[in-house]
């Protein structure tokens, strides 16, 4: 007997439906065809297995299966329960009628239990797509799959649980999660605020603008001055996910198997690795990436752990997608991996070759960088002279590559915080307040950029920077002032322009009965130009 069954299996973040066809003969035999790798290879002897401890008796059939598209190749051990109930089908084990209905994935253990797999939210999107039915898996991936609206999602236990439902004598229910809940109730943090943040008044200010803009930012100043701190409070401000954000960012964790701990670590931050995972699992905690990505890989991390590649893993760049990746002592980077950034820093998405095949994964995120502005930590410190000579800061500052600084808009300097500062009682301004401002530009900057695919000010063209960004005669004469007295490189222009665009738009956001228009005042262009540190000709002397 000849039966069809389907699963389906991730390229990059998206999944491709593989069709599983199973043909039993008369004989003892089995043979796999269709690219399958070693562990798809091996799935005969834990389907054997499985199946004997559920107590099934399935009689001895020379089984030939091919698995297509062909040329794909097909990995893993999630290809276990579509053969397994491919071979029960053949043998009419198993009833055939759903077996077009549903797409069907999970590992099998030796006694017959589903263990989870990777990527099931792409491939329940590929479900949705292809227009099947829903999807059938193991218990612990439901909720991840069942994010998606308008598929059935059955999560099982065990190989005789998908028998019995799929022969009509097991009743189940679908999974469902409320996504909307999800989104609003915990879109931020619930254990970091700006708040916290003591004094340092002017680079809460750059780092609103930075949100506000959707620019770069690189913060340059001594050690203990609250750098980490934070950036780590930055997705505190920026808008909420929208599911279309979501979905895209929980995508890439679910292929790379990083989706569970993740969103527990996030939302329960003092909890570690997946202990207590089940006592959120019933809402559907554990399948939706609800807040923006925070990333800060280590300056020894490799280029291929920051970008991606070798085995299907994406890289830091993707993990932070739609997010903040942060790079603490940025001069200690190694020079490649920095330089390998740039592709995902202009493009929002970043190519990465597997096996013989390229894979193209997202990238698109908020870069913050941190640094000590010279090899002591202490230039710029009015209380620690610095050790250093101006030949040794020239050094250590040009370990960044000029065109990595092009794509940084924001530059701000930042001082160790004054002790009258750290023993203040009252709180800094929330998170929430900050957010509130950055949502209010963001709309603003939404209606301007409507029909084309830029989102915010720091994606502007040249074009458009000269359309939207145009400084009225007074702001002119400082612009050039500024510009010859600090010595400022062509490349700041553009940036300044940029910068004093977002800060117009804050202005706006805050006093809405004023009119918008193009026009950038001096103040917004001073303000702007301050953002230019490092672009200073002066800069170390
Ligand atoms: N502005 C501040 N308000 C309140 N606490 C602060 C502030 N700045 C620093 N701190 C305290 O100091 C600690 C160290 O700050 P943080 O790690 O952010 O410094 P840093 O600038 O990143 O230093 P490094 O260059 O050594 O990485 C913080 O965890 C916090 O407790
Ligand atoms: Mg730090």
């Amino acid at each position: 007997m000849l039966i069809n069954t389907y699963s389906a299996t991730s390229v990059g973040i998206d999944a491709v439906i593989v069709t599983v066809e199973v043909h039993a003969t008369p004989g003892y035999d089995f043979t796999l065809v269709g690219l399958p790798d070693a562990a798809v290879k091996e799935s005969h002897d834990r389907i054997l297995s499985a199946i004997l401890v559920s107590g099934i008796r399935q009689p001895q059939r020379q089984y030939t299966i091919n698995m297509s598209p062909a040329d794909l190749k097909k990995e893993g051990a999630a290809f276990d329960l579509t053969l397994a109930i491919g071979q029960l089908a053949a043998t009419e084990q198993v009833q055939s009628r759903l077996l077009s209905e549903f797409l069907i994935l999970g590992e099998l253990s030796l006694d017959g239990h589903l263990r989870p797999v990777h990527g099931c939210l792409p491939i329940a999107l590929a479900a949705k797509n292809n227009g099947f039915r829903g999807v059938i898996l193991p218990a612990e991936n439901a909720n991840e799959a069942a994010v998606v609206d308008g598929i059935e999602v059955y999560g099982f236990e065990c190989l005789t649980d998908v028998i019995g439902f799929l022969n009509g004598t097991q009743p189940a229910e679908p999974t469902h999660v409320d996504v909307d809940q999800l989104l609003s109730t915990y879109a931020f943090p619930s254990d970091i605020d700006f708040a916290e943040v003591r004094g340092q008044q002017e680079v809460r200010r750059a780092i609103e603008i930075a949100a506000a803009g959707g620019h770069n930012i690189i913060m340059i100043g001594p050690p203990g001055a609250g750098k980490s701190m934070m950036a780590k409070r930055i997705p505190t401000i920026l808008p909420a996910m929208t599911l279309s954000e979501a979905l895209e960012t929980t995508k890439i964790y679910s292929v790379s198997g990083k989706l569970r701990k993740t969103v527990q670590q996030r939302i329960n931050p003092t909890s570690h690795g997946d202990s207590g995972l089940t006592s959120h699992s019933d809402s559907g905690l554990t399948s939706l990436i609800v807040q923006r990505p925070f990333r800060s890989p280590h300056h020894t991390i490799t280029d291929v752990t920051l970008v991606g590649g070798g085995n299907p893993q994406p890289g830091e760049v993707s993990l932070a997608h739609n997010g903040v990746l942060f790079l603490d002592e940025l001069a200690e980077f190694k020079r490649t991996a920095l330089e390998v950034l740039r592709q995902p820093l202009e493009d929002g998405h970043i190519t990465v070759a597997r096996n013989k095949l390229s894979v193209d994964y997202p990238a698109h995120f908020m870069l913050v960088a941190a640094m000590n502005p010279c090899p002591c930590g202490h230039y710029g410190d009015l209380k620690h002279p610095c050790t250093c000579t101006p030949a040794q800061r020239h050094r250590y500052m040009s370990r960044i590559s000029g065109p990595l600084l092009d794509r940084i808009d924001i530059q701000c300097h930042i001082d160790a915080v004054g002790y009258d500062d750290l023993r203040q009682k009252a709180d800094g301004e929330p998170s929430a307040a900050i957010r509130e401002r950055v949502r209010k530009a963001r709309a603003i900057q939404t209606e301007r950029f409507r029909g084309t695919n830029i989102h915010c000010n720091a994606q502007m063209t040249p074009s458009m920077v000269r359309q939207y960004c145009q400084p009225d005669a007074q702001a002119e004469q400082h612009l050039r002032a500024a510009m010859e007295l600090y010595g400022l490189s062509a490349r700041a222009y553009d940036r300044i322009l940029k910068v004093a665009r977002t800060i117009a738009d804050l202005d706006a956001a805050t006093h809405p009965d004023q009119p918008l228009t193009n026009i950038l005042t001096t103040s917004q262009l001073l303000q702007a130009i301050q953002f230019r540190q490092l672009d200073r000709a002066d800069w170390g002397e």
